[in-house]
């Protein structure tokens, strides 16, 4: 029977596209985590901002939950509608707007994915600088709700960075022109920071003015092999101090093996407990830079062995290894740390970490990779092959809380750039104090009263 808040629905917006099938059901109401039941009430397709305006107004009047959704390639369970919300996918929304050359701005519909914006930048000889492997499923807009990292944070910092513009819709339906592309503008509190990494509970993202940069210089890639944990940090110091590096990431052993069992290409002939991808410019003085720093690093005893890209193949093969170790562990559904500290605090707090995880998860494997360079650690869990997925679950958030403790002692944040969700609501005070926990509560209760914007995540209404 249909239920009444889709007949209402229906008659007030009788033009807007509407999924109920079980199939799309299931398709639009979870991300990546796959951890919950997608049971959502329907799925809205606006196709304008108008449309999603009048969708916000109905859904406010009638107190309807909303659940705003992108490329739902988020790992935090931020974009899961399991309480029987309406999803609003802005998939259809997904053009570029414009393109202001003096500005350099690429004004873009929230429903573009990270990909075609970097395309359509490159198009115009700049470059939308916010990068990482889901980037031709995920949505600008997804990129702003968990002001998402990635591999070159390092060198160009998170998508907050490069916002210079959003329109966003808010719970009542009002549209709100946030920074305006201005590049000064000093007239009080600037509510498009509060938009970003907001995750979808203050307000729907609907179109986006990126900053564009120069293009990238043709870059080579050094994948490196290392002997230890505790080398790590010291070669990126090397590294940094000798080159402007544009990545540097990291991967286990573990991590390797899951890669090439996914049909990457093994990059040495013997193993090695621990790998760096690190990539910088290609012009003559900066490879000569790299190579007399995994010299140094070599005499050090602090890397073993090296490979340095001859083309642009070998580059992205390189990369290969650490940009498909996500798919290549999805089949396990791993329990994902997302964790950071200062870059000065890394070697302390990764000496107690891997302690803590040895100790608490003898009969699990434990994969680490992550964005190093930016002080930004994931660690995932693999669900042994026949164990229940809640019995797994529930000792993995055991082991959690005792990782949210050392993170406390480090000043670190619970998540580094999935953002808080389902998943990690539960240690959001690890991050952030009383206070402030209240003063997000109170600035939630301002611009959605109701409480209809993605209620549940972030934490509980
Ligand atoms: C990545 O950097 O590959 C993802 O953010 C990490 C993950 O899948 O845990
Ligand atoms: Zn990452």
């Amino acid at each position: 029977m249909p239920d009444n808040r889709l007949i209402s629905l229906r008659a007030a917006l009788p033009e807007l596209r509407l999924l109920t099938d079980a199939a799309d059901l299931e398709h639009y109401g979870r991300d990546w985590t796959r951890r919950w039941t997608p049971a959502p009430l329907a799925i809205a397709l606006p196709g304008s901002v108008d449309e999603v305006r009048a969708v916000m107004r109905w859904a406010n009047t009638n107190g309807v939950a909303v659940v705003p959704s992108g490329g739902r390639t988020g790992l935090s369970g931020g974009a899961v509608a399991a309480n029987g919300e309406l999803v609003l996918s802005l998939e259809r929304m997904n053009k570029v707007l414009g393109f202001d050359a003096l500005d350099r701005t690429l004004t873009v519909q929230a429903g573009i994915s990270l990909q075609a914006a970097q395309d359509a930048a490159r198009e115009h000889g700049l470059q939308y600088p916010v990068d990482f492997a889901s980037r031709g499923s995920c949505s600008i807009g997804g990129t702003i709700a968990t002001n998402a990292g990635g591999i070159r944070v390092v060198r160009h910092g998170n998508t907050r960075e490069w916002i210079a513009g959003m329109t966003l819709v808010t719970a009542s339906g009002e549209l709100l022109e946030l920074g305006r592309a201005l590049v000064k503008n000093s007239s009080g509190y600037d509510l498009r920071h509060l938009a970003i990494a907001s995750e979808g509970t203050l307000g729907i993202v609907v179109e986006a003015t990126l900053k564009l940069t120069d293009p990238p210089p043709p870059s080579s890639v050094m994948l490196l092999a290392l002997p230890s944990f505790e080398a790590l940090m010291q070669v990126f110091a090397v590294f940094r101090s000798r080159l402007q590096l544009q990545a540097f990431e990291f991967l286990t052993d573990v991590a390797l093996k899951h890669v090439l069992v996914h049909g990457a290409q093994a990059p040495f002939g013997e193993p090695h407990p621990y790998c760096v991808v690190t990539e910088f410019a290609s012009d003559p003085a900066s490879e000569a830079e790299a190579l007399a720093a995994f010299e140094q690093c070599v005499n050090d005893g602090l890397v073993s062995d090296g490979v340095i890209s001859q083309s642009e193949a070998q580059a992205a093969q390189l990369w290969r290894l650490r940009e498909g170790i996500t798919e290549s562990l999805a089949r396990y559904v791993p329990y994902k740390n997302d964790v950071s500290v200062r870059i000065s605090a890394m070697p302390a707090f990764l000496a107690e970490t891997q302690a803590l995880l040895r100790r608490e998860y003898p009969q699990f494997e434990v994969v680490w990779f992550g964005h190093i360079g930016d002080g930004n650690l994931h660690i995932n869990i693999l669900k042994p092959d026949g164990m229940a997925q809640d019995a797994f679950v529930a000792d993995c958030e055991r082991v959690t809380k005792l990782l949210a403790g050392v993170l406390q002692a480090h000043g670190g944040s619970i998540s580094a750039e999935h953002g808080i969700g389902l998943v990690k609501k539960a240690y959001l005070g690890c991050t952030r104090s009383a206070a402030e926990i209240a003063l997000m509560r109170g600035i939630k209760a301002v611009l959605d009263p109701n409480g209809i914007l993605n209620p549940g995540k972030l934490f509980d209404p």
